[in-house]
């Protein structure tokens, strides 16, 4: 069984635990390092901070283990932007990116929900199209990636 939990800035701990996890496990994936988040850079000011100014914050269980999180926040072109997602590697495969997605997805609603991946990452690539994300060109910001961008149906306007 997969759960979400959403955090508050008070659960800066398990979001400093598990993301540099992920830094280190993933360091191809993202454009943040773990030498950024460490020493002088890992303090709980600066995860509270980080938690705060991005106001959407998951962890994803799976069976009752911490396997995934994923973060969003509004862009200022109106759409979501979906940022940090990981699965930890036993968990792959299984759904929990799923969930992930979905619940972004859904809390946008009706906005769309745009993400950079890096153009080489066939299973995250693999992911978002599951989920309806389309290629919308080259990332303006790294060369290296990719911008996606998944729309909601929008009701037609009636006459
Ligand atoms: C990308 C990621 C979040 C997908 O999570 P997930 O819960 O395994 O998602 P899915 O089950 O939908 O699997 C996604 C793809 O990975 C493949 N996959 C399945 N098990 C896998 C495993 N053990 N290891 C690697 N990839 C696997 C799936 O076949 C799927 O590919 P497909 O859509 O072509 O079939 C996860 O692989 C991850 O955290 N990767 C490292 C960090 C990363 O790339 N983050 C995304 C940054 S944009």
């Amino acid at each position: 069984m997969i759960e979400v939990q959403v955090l508050t800035p008070d659960d800066w701990g398990l979001w400093r635990r598990l993301r540099r996890v992920a830094l280190g496990e993933s360091a191809g994936a993202f454009g943040a390092t773990l030498a950024q988040w460490s020493g002088a850079g890992d303090t709980e000011e600066r995860w509270r901070a980080r938690l705060s100014e991005v106001p959407v914050n998951l962890v994803l269980r799976w069976d009752g283990v911490e396997a995934g999180m994923v973060s969003s926040y509004p862009c200022d072109d109106g759409a979501v932007e979906l940022i940090s997602m990981w699965v930890a590697p036993f968990a792959r495969g299984h759904g929990v990116g799923d969930a992930a997605v979905n619940f972004i997805v859904a809390r946008a609603h009706p906005c769309d929900v745009v993400l950079s991946v890096k153009s080489g990452n066939a299973p995250a690539i693999g992911l978002y199209r599951r989920h309806g994300f389309l290629d919308a060109g080259p990332s303006p910001d790294d060369p290296t990636e990719r911008l996606m961008r998944y729309q909601p149906v929008r009701a037609q306007a009636t006459t």
